[in-house]
This record gives C-alpha cells, sequence and structure tokens, in this order.
C-alpha cells in the first residue's frame, strides 16, 4: 500500500473511531511544533540529538543556589537560546489550529501536552493541561501559584511570590523535578475519561506522559497515532497517520466535518 493510500486508510479511521467517542483526548509533543520552527528534542534535528539529554539534576541545581540559578537565567548564556530564540519566533502552525477547530467542532475535549511554547493557546484551543508548564509563566514553589513572565519583577533575586513569598521559578518543569500535583491530578483525570486518545507529535519516551495512552487504552480506549515515525506506542494504535502534523490534522478535521456527527 503507498503512503498515501495508508494515510488515506489511516484517516478514514481515525474519523470513523473519533466521530464514535464520548470523550477524545489529545496528548501532544514536541513534534506539533516542529512546523512551526521549534526544533524537537529527539530524532532528526532534535535538541537532545545534537547536544545530549541535559542532567537530570536541573532542578536539584536550582534548589541547592536559586540566586546563581537566576543570575545564570537572567544573562545570555544560556545553552539553549537558539531554543529560546525559535521559541520567541514562533506561531501556531496549521495543526494546533486544525485542534483548535476540534475542540470547537466538538470533536475534542482535552489536550496534554507536553509543550511549553503556548502555541495551542495562540490557536484558540481553550481546555488545555501543560503537564511541563508554559514558557510564559512563573510558577511558586510553595504554593504553586503561577504569574505571566511579562510585567514580573525580577529585580530580586531569587524574586519572591506575592502570595506567600516562596521562592519562585519558571513554570517550565526542569529535568528531575516533580511534575506540579495540579497538573498531574488534570492529566490523570482527563485520561480516566477518554475513550480516545489522539497522540500528537510524541516520541512517547517521557513518563509520566507516557503512561497516559498505555492507562487509556488498558481501560478500552481508542489509540489514534499522528506521527511522521513509529514510535513504541505505534503497535497499539486502531489508527495511524504516518505523516506531518500540519498535514495529517487538517485533513482529519475534513473528514470529521464529512461525518457531521460530533460526541454527544
Ligand atoms: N508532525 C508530527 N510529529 C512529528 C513531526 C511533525 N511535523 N516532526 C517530528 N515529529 C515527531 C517525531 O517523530 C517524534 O516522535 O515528534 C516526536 C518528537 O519527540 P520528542 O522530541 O521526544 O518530543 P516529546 O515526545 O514531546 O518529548 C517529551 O521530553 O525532553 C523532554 O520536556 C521535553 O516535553 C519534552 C519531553
Amino acid at each position: 500500500m503507498s503512503s498515501s493510500e495508508s494515510l488515506d486508510r489511516g484517516l478514514n479511521d481515525a474519523a470513523r473511531i473519533i466521530s464514535f467517542s464520548n470523550y477524545v483526548v489529545a496528548l501532544v509533543g514536541a513534534g506539533i511544533s516542529v512546523e512551526s520552527g521549534i526544533p524537537p528534542f529527539r530524532g532528526p534535528g532534535g535538541i537532545w540529538t545534537k547536544i545530549g539529554e541535559p542532567v537530570a539534576n536541573g532542578y536539584q541545581r536550582f534548589m541547592d543556589d536559586p540566586a546563581a540559578w537566576w543570575a545564570e537565567r537572567l544573562s545570555d548564556r544560556d545553552e539553549l537560546s537558539e531554543f529560546m530564540k525559535a521559541l520567541d519566533e514562533a506561531k501556531p502552525n496549521a495543526a494546533h489550529h486544525a485542534m483548535a477547530e476540534m475542540e470547537r467542532a466538538g470533536f475534542l475535549q482535552h489536550i496534554i501536552t507536553q509543550n511549553i511554547d503556548n502555541l495551542h493557546q495562540e490557536a484558540g484551543s481553550q481546555a488545555i493541561t501543560e503537564i511541563h508548564g508554559n514558557r510564559l509563566k512563573l510558577r511558586c514553589i510553595e504554593c504553586d501559584a503561577r504569574y505571566p513572565l511579562k510585567g514580573f519583577a525580577l529585580d530580586e533575586v531569587p524574586p519572591r511570590c506575592p502570595h506567600c513569598t516562596g521562592i519562585v521559578k519558571t513554570d517550565t518543569v526542569m529535568f528531575g523535578e516533580p511534575i506540579p500535583a495540579d497538573a498531574l491530578q488534570s492529566c490523570r483525570y482527563h485520561t480516566q475519561l477518554c475513550d480516545c486518545m489522539l497522540l500528537v507529535g510524541t516520541s512517547a519516551q517521557v513518563y509520566p506522559a507516557a503512561e497516559f495512552p498505555i492507562i487509556a487504552a488498558r481501560a478500552g480506549a481508542a489509540l489514534i497515532e499522528v506521527n511522521p515515525m513509529e514510535t513504541p506506542l505505534s503497535g497499539f494504535c486502531q489508527a495511524v497517520l504516518r505523516a506531518p502534523a500540519g498535514e495529517a490534522l487538517p485533513a482529519l478535521v475534513d473528514r470529521l466535518r464529512g461525518t457531521g456527527t460530533a460526541p454527544s
């Protein structure tokens, strides 16, 4: 079967599964933002492929000396400055817009994203849990209060929480940092509700996010994968769209419009 025939078959399968589902949850990874100019982490062109996986004790190093961490962060010596520049310039692509359209049409109930780039919000999606945080926010390590980075006074280092005076860090979850309890609870809640999980642009290698599709499938949910490459979850999916998300998801929205039957 040619790749276009298998994509066509995948789109028909995915549209049928979603149109008969009641609660569709998407687990999204860095791959969805590749077409917005943000490199992924693994695989061809991945940041970790280039510079190696970061040390797993980033959070510990922050906690050992938050002032020094902030001083480093506020300088421009950050080795990920190329990544940060891509984040600053990125705009939502057709895949982000397609997911916002699916939400508006009732075909998608919640997005769990591993991305910190805010592109789902900018595309108009609203039901979102950011398991790894958001680059445009700060978070208090004591009370989990979150604040917009823009306009937050950073003259005191480390910055302090206006609510409880705890130390404030970037909302982005560091390697070795526990996932914030509220975000993890939301992911688990929507995972146990879903009867279909759409896996978009994730290598499904980082936990706890990679566990959600397994939990969902064990409870009988259908899995649909949108990824140009195979992943450890490909064999467990009832439908596979082996294409870039920017091509596959708008085509899926067209098929879903054809079914016309949003979940009840
Ligand atoms: N459309 C869809 N998928 C794509 C595209 C595309 N245009 N381009 C690449 N991909 C796929 C790759 O094949 C890969 O499977 O996106 C996936 C990206 O995988 P990773 O780079 O590992 O990203 P992700 O799964 O989000 O990583 C999880 O790891 O380092 C941490 O915090 C980081 O949130 C990240 C987490």
